[in-house]
């Protein structure tokens, strides 16, 4: 066949239409068996020349049994003579009991019943026994045929193993094929490099349910020096998860050799994708729901490199809030600064306070899933866009509930405080203090805003001239020096 791609040659190059198994199989086992191996009817005429004759057989005799009926109602003038067979008496000739008197002789009366007799005649039964004989042969038979049968092609399972794999296989590339071409894949570009680009990217399972809103691509970039770490922020249902494993499938796809869902995509060979999203826990493993999260990330952490793409999805969540952000905020932390890691990342949360981050995180960005407020409702845009999400709803559904005007305007107040009071005096956010900040955005931040208090100076400032005695000056003097050493 023409194909010209090298995968599916080589396919093809190994493809046996294992001729002799189907011919043995087509020849020998009927076409509509039945559910039972015991019961007949598995094995086709033609196939065994003694089982043809055991059919013959009984064929003959049930058509010798059938005409018996018509010539015994004619020779005895019973009109209602039956024969008939039941698994007791074999076949038997029945006859109502008004009609006994016309009873042949040669019938043996076998049993009574209410309103009729039933009888044998040794004719009827030489019949019977070649036909039962031939059929409990005929059943023995066709097993032992069918035996046969099996053991040949189970002699050449190896053989067939290898079609189905080759079927399997062609299976899974026809199937990506079909699915690129009616959904409008693209032929990713794959490279060395490290970045990652999306160009309206979309979720290939989410884009074909029916009934629910037309599917809203999204674009992404993501590499190692620039573009590490995507915070992703929004509302809940905004998309945060399905955007992540978007990312997540597109990449795998193209790296199974899938076209993918996307108007555009070069990926960056991953080494693996790590994730860690959704709340399953493990409690027949004795492990909580946090417990679960935490392995997940610790395996993630261990185990990730610079190659990986890594996808967390709100973690912390199964904690406290404070105990959530700290781990949450120390494991971005982590990933950005560990030289063996420094992994691509999407880390979608509520944490807001995780936005933060980008400033003291140099390949840390953030991003939201935009909303709108319309007419006192919340519109999804399902768009990504860079920058952190709005702090929270919080106020505007108060609002709609109807609180006081000068209660929301003070909450407004209080709000404000409390995002300012998370930066400290040099405009760096409170979180991610005690930790060395990055040197560049240090300078770069630190000229922007006023210098701090430098302690020295102060000391120095504090000093009353007008009311200290020469001792005391003596005694502040070695102070300062002191000061000035430390
Ligand atoms: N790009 C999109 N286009 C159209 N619909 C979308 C898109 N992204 C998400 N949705 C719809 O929004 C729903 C919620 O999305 P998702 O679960 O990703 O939200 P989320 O931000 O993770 O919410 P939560 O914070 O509660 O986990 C999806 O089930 C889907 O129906
Ligand atoms: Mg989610």
């Amino acid at each position: 066949m023409g194909a010209s791609s090298g995968l599916i040659q080589r396919l093809l190059n190994r493809w046996d239409n294992l001729v002799e198994i189907g011919e043995l199989i087509e020849k020998g086992i009927a076409d509509d068996p039945p559910p039972g191996l015991k019961e007949g009817g598995l094995i086709k005429e033609g196939f065994n020349e003694e089982l043809d004759d055991l059919r013959k057989i009984s064929k003959e005799g049930k058509d010798w049994i059938t005409r018996l009926e018509e010539i015994e109602q004619q020779r005895t003038g019973i009109n209602s003579l039956k024969v008939r067979y039941n698994k007791i008496y074999g076949y038997y000739i029945e006859v109502t009991k008004k009609n006994l008197p016309l009873v042949p002789e040669g019938y043996l009366r076998k049993q009574s019943l209410v309103n009729t007799e039933r009888f044998i005649s040794p004719e009827l039964k030489e019949y019977e026994s070649k036909i039962l004989g031939a059929e409990e042969r005929i059943i023995e038979l066709e097993y032992e045929i069918f035996n046969m049968i099996r053991e040949e092609v189970a002699r050449e399972g190896k053989r067939i193993q290898q079609v189905a794999r080759i079927i399997g296989e062609l299976d899974v590339l026809f199937s990506l094929a079909e699915a690129a071409d009616r959904y409008n894949y693209v032929r990713p570009i794959i490279d060395e490099g490290d970045s990652i680009d999306i160009i309206e990217g979309r979720h290939p399972v989410l884009e074909q349910v029916d009934g629910g809103e037309r599917f809203i691509p999204n674009d992404t970039h993501i590499d190692c020096h620039e573009n590490q770490i995507l915070i992703i922020t929004g509302p809940n249902m905004a998309g945060k998860s399905t955007y992540l494993r978007q990312v997540a499938l597109v990449v795998l796809m193209a790296q199974i050799g899938s076209f993918v869902p996307a108007k555009e995509a070069s990926i960056g060979i991953v080494d693996r994708i790590f994730t860690r999203v959704g709340a399953h826990d493990n409690l027949l493993r004795g492990q909580s729901t946090f417990m679960v999260e935490m392995n997940e990330t610790a395996n993630i952490l261990n185990n990730a490199t610079s190659r990986s793409l890594i996808i967390l999805d709100e973690i912390g969540r199964g904690t406290s809030t404070f105990d959530g952000v700290s781990i949450a905020w120390s494991v971005v932390e982590h990933i950005h600064d560990s030289d063996r890691l420094g992994a691509r990342t999407l880390f979608a949360t509520h944490y807001h306070e995780l936005t933060e981050l980008s400033m003291i995180l140099k390949r840390v960005k953030n991003y939201n899933i935009a909303v709108r407020e319309w007419n006192e409702e919340i519109i999804f845009l399902r768009k990504i866009v860079k920058g952190g999400a709005d702090k929270s709803y919080g106020i505007q559904v108060a609002r709609l509930a109807g609180l006081p005007a000068e209660v929301l305007k003070r909450a407004k107040e209080v709000l404000m405080n409390l995002e300012e009071s998370e930066l400290n005096e040099i405009g760096m956010p409170k979180l991610g203090s005690k930790k060395h900040i990055h040197e560049e955005m240090t300078t770069a931040q630190l000229s922007l805003f006023t210098t701090p208090p430098d302690p020295l100076k102060e000391r120095i400032r504090g000093i009353d001239i007008d009311n200290i005695t020469p001792m005391e000056a003596l005694k502040k003097l070695h102070e300062i020096k002191e000061m000035a050493k430390g």
